[in-house]
């Protein structure tokens, strides 16, 4: 079995471009200029060279602020572009992974949220996802929605990696600590993709697979909570422990609000697929292992 993964440059197509080979799995990683969104021909010609058994779109607009002013690009690159996709493997009849976002939900519910909850984007980016989302599911393709949270990785834009280069600034910080999220390492999302194609290729398509399943970290925390954890393990590497103070989302204005709870239900990927996120502690600590073998340590 062939994976065509989109979005190489990004954090989770660069765990499944390391992850798929160590499983013995052939993968091919694609990204910009070779596949972009905003070229349309650039999909068809991608997906004929490849000619996968599965396709992973892990491309996306991912600036949660910028997108607020860049409505048009977030639409092109988290819809359009995922039904042009999405349209090109429904005629070729080959699954479709389409990864998703906590921030469909508006974070109101004080309880994990089910696939099945009612959907509330606060923000452009949201609202382009859930786009996203319904394109592709409406596409007729085999398609699996994955929804994730708050994903980072040893390399890219994320906010373990914001906090530890802050921390190499000053001694003090001050984090948002009233959001409330699931962390998911992408090496982890990236090995349970990997057991849901190991699915695919052991059962075939099944009708069960289809639809939106939430995958994310097990266990949940706060941005400050999250801090508070990679300074703890990275001080076992002998990095200096700044001070972290926890403000509310009212003390840190950004462009968009963020959902105050957007904790997922992974029930669903356990059942249906056989498959769990480890605890997000445990991808945090490899995480922080691995950049302090890149030197990136404070
Ligand atoms: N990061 C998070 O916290 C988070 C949370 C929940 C869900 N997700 C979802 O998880 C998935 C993977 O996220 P990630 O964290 O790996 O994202 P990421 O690191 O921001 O990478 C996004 C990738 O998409 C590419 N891309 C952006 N616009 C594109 C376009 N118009 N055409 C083609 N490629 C384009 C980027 O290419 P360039 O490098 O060229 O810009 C990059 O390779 C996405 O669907 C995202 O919405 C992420």
């Amino acid at each position: 079995m062939t994976i065509l993964v989109t979005g190489g440059s990004g954090q989770l197509a660069r765990a499944l471009g390391a992850a798929a080979p160590v499983a013995g799995v052939p993968v091919r990683v694609i990204g910009r200029p070779e596949f972009d969104f905003d070229r349309p021909d650039s999909i068809a010609r991608a997906v004929a060279a490849a000619a996968p058994d599965l396709v992973v779109n892990a491309a996306a607009y991912t600036a949660v602020d910028a997108a607020e002013t860049d409505a048009a690009a977030a639409f092109r690159a988290n819809r359009d572009g995922p039904a042009a996709l999405a349209a090109l493997c429904r005629a070729a009849g080959v699954p479709l992974i389409h990864v998703s976002t906590d921030y469909v939900f508006d974070g109101t519910k004080g309880a994990p949220y089910l696939e099945t909850d009612p959907v509330a984007p606060l923000g452009v980016y949201g609202a382009s996802k859930l786009a996203g989302e319904r394109a592709v599911l409406d596409s007729g393709a085999r398609a699996i929605v994955l929804r994730t949270s708050w994903v980072y990785a040893p390399t890219g834009r994320n906010f373990v990696r914001t906090m530890l280069a802050a921390a190499r600034k000053t001694r003090s910080l001050r984090v948002v600590g009233d959001q409330t999220g699931c962390p998911t390492a992408a090496p982890d999302l990236a090995a349970a993709i990997l057991a849901i194609a190991a699915r695919l290729r052991q059962e075939g398509w099944q009708d069960r697979f289809a639809g939106v399943t939430h995958a994310a970290g097990t266990g949940a925390t706060t941005w400050h909570g999250l801090a508070v954890a990679a300074f703890a393990e990275a001080a076992r590497h002998g990095a200096p422990v700044p001070e972290v103070t926890a403000i509310r989302t009212a003390d840190w204005p950004t462009p968009v609000r963020r959902p105050a709870d957007s904790r997922l239900d992974c029930a669903r990927l356990r059942g249906v697929f056989g498959t769990e996120l480890p605890p997000w502690q445990d991808g945090l600590r490899r995480t922080i292992d691995a950049l302090a073998v890149a030197g990136e340590l404070p």
